[in-house]
């Protein structure tokens, strides 16, 4: 199961690539992909329907035996989107000796410090000319070589560099690109670039491309590590290990009465408010739908809201053995120590005492065991999809996660036990 994980990971540098991997395993498992533009037509119990919103979150429903206002539904929760650096247009910046880097801005809030000297790459979607102005064609990207690097100042230009440096966003984080070879490169060196590796998959012609979100990624790939390859070590593992568990589940998941959702947004790194993110009323918006597709009304929609279960599925901080002051003294959850029901008296996360028992029964009945967090009173703390959700449908819910080291670093720190233990809590909690 780890090595799926890992694969997982290596193919989904960015929120595009994800949603990608992720409607294709739904395709496979035979979720039928929805187009919103279109009437949602007939839907008998046990269809399996997915829909996406902006190329960048996804949404998998698995209708129940009965209808969404008798039972509700159960949803699983996670974000597809990690703190990393986007390319900005005209990106292009040539120095001496025809050495060019690239503009970047920063995308959530990464630790940068961890981006530095190590072989990157470019991932995410490339915008290219359609029938008409209002329908251009996405044409994803992810070139699977090392491409560009951000290098560090030598020490010798900053003695004090192990005493912490502030970092510039704008002038630090510039990674180099390549050296010009002839005048006709210069200017253009991103965009051949871009244009050849499309043209691995079907021509495209450099005046037809007309925008691109590209992001950087790390090049090199997941893997285990410890005496026990007890370890992951990945980018991205914040959330996209969530992501996963939660679709393997789905996978996995028997017929049932109630209604199964699994819910992958996107921009929850810079706080969910867009048309993909967990503050859009999108995912409302289609459950009313489904629910009138069933014949239901808008009354059967409320009370499916009523009934419903949301496991809000963001990874929690692990026990660091470096910096235990930072920790809450009593509820500092260990890697391996089990999935995490996430707490906090200013309701930054879901969990009250409710929900936090059911969830905690769930992973009783799974037979896995289970971590309390809370923050140390003294650090504000992070916080997560649940809440906003909330916002707009009122659901039931509690916030939980695999606990994981160095949250937001270029390469986080999990646990192998830990995934398995997650998926096992959540097949029981689709089952
Ligand atoms: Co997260």
């Amino acid at each position: 199961m780890i090595n799926r994980l890992l694969t997982f990971l290596d193919a989904s540098p960015v929120n595009f690539l994800a949603v990608k991997n992720l409607t294709g395993e739904l395709e496979q498992a035979g979720f039928r992909r929805v187009d919103p533009q279109e009437p949602i037509g007939n839907v008998t119990a046990g269809d399996k329907l997915y829909v996406t919103k902006n190329d960048s979150s996804v949404y998998a429903f698995q209708l129940g035996r009965k209808p969404l206002a008798e039972t509700g539904f159960r949803m699983i929760c996670a974000h597809c989107d990690s703190p990393t650096f986007r390319i900005k247009p005209n990106a292009e910046m040539q120095g001496d000796g025809g050495i060019v880097k690239l503009n970047t801005e920063v995308y959530g809030g990464p630790i940068m410090s961890t981006w530095f000297d190590r072989p990157l790459t470019l991932a995410g979607r490339v915008i290219v000319r359609g029938a008409d102005e209002m329908s251009p064609q996405t044409r994803l990207l992810h070139i699977k070589r090392p491409l560009l690097q951000i290098s560090n100042l030598a020490i010798h230009f900053n003695r004090e560099v192990n005493d912490g440096v502030k970092l510039s966003k704008q002038t630090d984080m510039l990674p180099i690109l390549g050296i010009i070879k002839d005048e006709l490169e210069s200017g253009n060196l991103l965009m051949n670039l871009i244009c050849e590796e499309l043209n691995k998959e079907g021509s495209v012609k450099r005046e037809d491309i007309l925008d691109f979100d590209l992001y950087l990624a790390d090049a090199t790939p997941a893997c285990t590590f410890g005496a026990h390859n007890e370890f992951i070590s990945s980018g991205r593992l914040d959330d996209l290990s969530m992501c996963h568990a939660g679709l393997v589940a789905l996978q996995d998941a028997p017929e049932t009465d109630y209604t199964k959702v699994l819910a992958i947004f996107d921009n929850e790194e810079t706080g969910s408010q867009t048309k993909q993110g967990a503050g859009s009323p999108f995912l409302a918006t289609m459950l009313q739908r489904i629910a009138l597709a069933q014949g239901g009304t808008e009354e059967a929609f409320y009370q499916a809201v009523e009934r419903a279960f949301m496991v809000s599925a963001d990874n929690a901080h692990a026990w660091h053995p470096n910096y235990s002051a930072k920790y809450d003294p009593t509820n500092h959850p260990v890697l391996g120590g089990g999935p995490v029901i996430k707490f906090n008296a200013a309701q930054k996360y879901a969990s009250d005492a409710v929900s936090a028992a059911v969830f905690a029964e769930v992973c009783r009945k799974a037979g896995v065991p289970c971590q309390r967090f809370v923050n140390h009173s003294d650090v504000a703390g992070g916080s997560t999809l649940g809440n906003i959700l909330a916002s707009s449908i009122p659901l039931r819910g509690v916030d939980m996660g695999n606990a994981i080291l160095a949250m937001h670093s270029c390469r986080e720190t999990g646990s192998v036990a830990d995934h398995a233990y997650c998926i096992k809590a959540f097949t029981q909690f689709f089952s």
